[in-house]
Parts: C-alpha cells; structure tokens; sequence
C-alpha cells in the first residue's frame, strides 16, 4: 500500500442476503464502523449488494448519510434495449453506485464470459461514470502451467487496450484456487501479481495510471490475513467475498490500518 493511494476495501456479497436483509445488515455495519472509529479518509469501504437490494442500500446510506460507497456486481455491455436480464451501467449510476465488478471469475465460469466482454463491460462502466473494479486470476492449473502472472496479465491487456490513461479503474487480482476455498495466496505471491499488473498498467497507460490506479487482493481475506497484504507496496486493498457477510469480521479487516502499526 503506498501513501498516496487511499485503500479500498470492497464487499462482495454474491448471491447472498435479499433487500430486508440488506438494510439490517448495512445498519450493524455502519455501526461497527463508527463503533470502531473508522475513518473514511483513511480506508475507503464499499459494498457490492445484489441488484435486488441497491435501491434499499442507497437510501439507507443517502438518508442516514453512511460512510459508504456502493457498487454493482456486473453489468451490462449495453446501455438499454432488447437484453432481457441484463442491468445497464446507466441504471447503477442512477442509483448512486460509484463501482461495478466486472470480470469476476464466478462470471467468467458461469456465464462464459470472455475477456472481450469483459472489456466491453469496463467499457461500459467509465461511459457511465461508474469505476469498474476488474478481476483476474489464474486457476490452479494455469498457475502449474505458465507460473503467478501470466494469465492475470493477459487478462488485464484486453482490458487496458479499451481503456483509456485517464479512466478511472481498479484491478483486482483473484486467484480463482483461493476464492472461498480458505485457503488465501500468501502476501508474497499477491505483491508479486500486483507488482507485474502495474508495471503492465505503466507500459500502457504510462506512469501516473500506474502510480494512482489501485490493485487490489481478493481470495480468502480475513481479519487475521488483510494486514500481511496490506503492508505490501502493490497492495492497495481487498475484495472480500464470505468474510463481508459477517459484520465484526468485515469491519476488522476495515480496521487494517491498526494491525498494519501493531505488527509492523
Ligand atoms: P472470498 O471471495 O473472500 O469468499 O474468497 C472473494 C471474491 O470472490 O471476491
């Protein structure tokens, strides 16, 4: 984590929690949150509801004026018509999502999502004013095969031949092997990920996308590993999937920043 890039800690929620739930589970959070003395300018914290629950999420946060940014958990690569069950970037933006994920593994497998689409989903996350957080990562087999970064890094060219030097974007490194299996990279492997997606991030987009675009890890992330990432250089947060449905464990890996004094 570098000083000048503020981390951001995101919750994915995946299928999980219906709109009611949502609301009781966003008002816990905030509490934890401000319990805990968490402080917006230090750790950025977003949350990734389902489409059924945003509208209840934003005005939660909008009324009670949360310290929260909310987000999408895919989009469309288009912006309205004939695409039933698709959601358009214009309809997040509408509802105040400031991200939208694109390119998660969970996606790429489930619906067959090619690197194509999810560049043209990136696409349509910057047209719309919404920051696309863009997920790689290799499976276990691909790691046996071409070693930690390659498959990331093709991944991420077809995005960054889309995208512009000066769009807004967030990439964050996945390995498929540690999503939900318990089992998380260790912060050496995720640092050496992170440190070839942003010398890849600088031969494209030069040097000042490089230095401010944020890498985050995700994979397995809990309270008791979020600090040993943290304290690397190309590590700029987390995408947190099962541990941001349980409210004291997301708000301690918000509270990184303590452990990251503590221990270091
Ligand atoms: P996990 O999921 O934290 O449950 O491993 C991460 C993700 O899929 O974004």
């Amino acid at each position: 984590m570098a000083e000048l890039r503020v981390p951001l800690i995101a919750g994915n929620w995946k299928m999980n929690l219906d709109h009611l739930q949502s609301i009781a589970f966003v008002q816990k959070l905030a509490w934890a949150l401000k319990d805990a003395g968490y402080q917006e300018k230090q750790v950025e914290v977003a949350v990734f509801p389902p489409f059924t629950d945003l509208r209840s999420v934003q005005t939660l946060i909008g009324a009670d004026d949360l310290p929260l940014a909310l987000g999408g958990q895919d989009l469309s690569v288009h912006d309205d018509g004939a695409h039933t069950g698709d959601v358009s970037g214009v309809f997040l933006k509408a509802l105040d999502c400031r991200y939208v994920i694109v390119g998660h593994s969970e996606r790429r497998s489930d619906h067959h999502e090619s690197d194509d689409v999810v560049a043209g989903k990136a696409l349509a996350a910057v047209r719309n004013g919404l920051v696309p957080i863009v997920c790689v990562g290799e499976t276990a087999e691909d790691l046996e095969q071409f070693g930690p970064s390659k498959v990331p890094l093709d991944q991420l060219a077809v995005v960054l031949d889309q995208l512009k030097s000066s769009d807004d974007y967030v990439v964050a490194y996945e390995p498929v092997w540690a999503i939900g299996s318990g089992q998380a990279a260790t912060p050496d492997q995720a640092e050496t990920v992170a440190r070839a997606l942003r010398a890849a991030i600088q031969d494209k987009h030069g040097a000042d996308a490089a230095a401010r675009t944020r890498i985050l890890y995700g994979g397995s992330v809990k309270s008791g590993n979020i600090a040993g990432f943290m304290k690397r250089e190309n590590v700029d947060g987390a995408l947190v999937g099962g541990a941001s449905l349980d409210v004291a464990e997301f708000s301690a890996i918000v509270r990184f920043p303590a452990h990251v004094t503590m221990d270091s």
